[in-house]
């Protein structure tokens, strides 16, 4: 019989977590640092990026680069530091992403195209960009890994006014499966995690307007997501244990989006 808990091993992996700097995917981050995995992490602010690194160096190895990733050039030049580190990648976390709500009336163009590149365009061409350090990686026991972090939003319409938010990841978990079809051939996995509320920057304003009270009553599990489940995810859909998982969307939101 094998080790089962060797199944949820992710040392000695190395791996890409976009928008690593705070909230889900320093959690995430975090997660694979101390679990033995080397990580790169990536967001515009490099305040933000050094002081990630300084908090995951404690645990293990970590590095940085400010990038804005909702441009192509981003995305080239996150690949190119990361080459100068190693020849192959186990696991891209394609997490860094924005919103923007405004009423129908006054939604501005901006608010869409921001919010489109950065979401949708932006996992697109970093994949596209990662592939050769993807495929360095894969075997067919072993696949390499690519994570969407999209949203309960992407599963059904939101009640916020979050337009091109809710298209945006709509959008992504559209890329998944069509990516996880293009690259499952090749040894490559592609899953989606669509988290529900949890208490980041992002939701801060969110929060501040509804109250956390209420936002965790529309929860069926009447409760915001902790950084614990983060943590389980990522080991589950980074290691070996979701070997033969592909083209998945994983709704991490008590219930949101899948029984509410
Ligand atoms: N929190 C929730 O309730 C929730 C729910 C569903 C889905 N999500 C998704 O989870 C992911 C993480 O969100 P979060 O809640 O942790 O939000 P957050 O705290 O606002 O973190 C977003 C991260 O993305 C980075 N980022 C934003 N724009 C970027 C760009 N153009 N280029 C590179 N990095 C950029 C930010 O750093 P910089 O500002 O330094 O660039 C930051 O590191 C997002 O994709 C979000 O849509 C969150």
């Amino acid at each position: 019989m094998i080790n089962v808990a060797d199944l949820y091993s992710v040392k000695g992996r190395f791996a890409v977590v976009t928008g690593g700097s705070r909230g889900i995917g320093l959690d995430m981050a975090k997660a694979l640092v101390a679990s033995g995995a080397t990580v790169v992490v990536s967001s515009r602010k490099e305040q933000a990026v050094d002081a990630a690194v300084e908090e995951l160096s404690l645990h293990g190895k970590a590095f940085g680069l400010a990038a804005d990733l909702g441009t192509v050039e981003g995305a080239k030049a996150l690949t190119a530091f990361v080459q100068e580190k190693t020849d192959k990648v186990d696991i891209l976390v394609n997490n860094a992403g924005a919103t923007w709500g405004s009423t129908l009336e006054e939604f501005p163009e901006d608010g869409w195209d921001k919010i489109m590149d950065v979401n949708v365009k932006g996992p697109f061409f970093l994949t596209q960009a990662m592939l050769p350090l993807l495929k360095g990686a894969a075997e067919k026991d072993a696949p390499a890994k690519v994570i969407n972090i999209a949203s309960v939003e992407g599963m059904r319409p939101g009640v916020m006014e979050t337009y091109s938010y809710g298209v945006s990841k709509a959008g992504l978990i559209h890329l998944t499966k069509h990516l996880a079809g293009q690259l499952a051939g090749r040894h490559i996995t592609v899953n989606a995690i669509a988290p529900g509320p949890f208490a980041t920057k992002m939701m801060q304003g969110t929060i501040a307007m509804a109250g956390e009270d209420n936002i965790a009553g529309m929860v069926p599990l009447k409760r915001l997501g902790k950084p614990e489940d983060v943590y389980a995810l990522t080991l589950y859909l980074c290691s070996g244990a979701s070997n033969y998982v592909t083209g998945q969307v994983v709704a991490l939101g008590g219930g949101l989006g899948t029984i509410a």
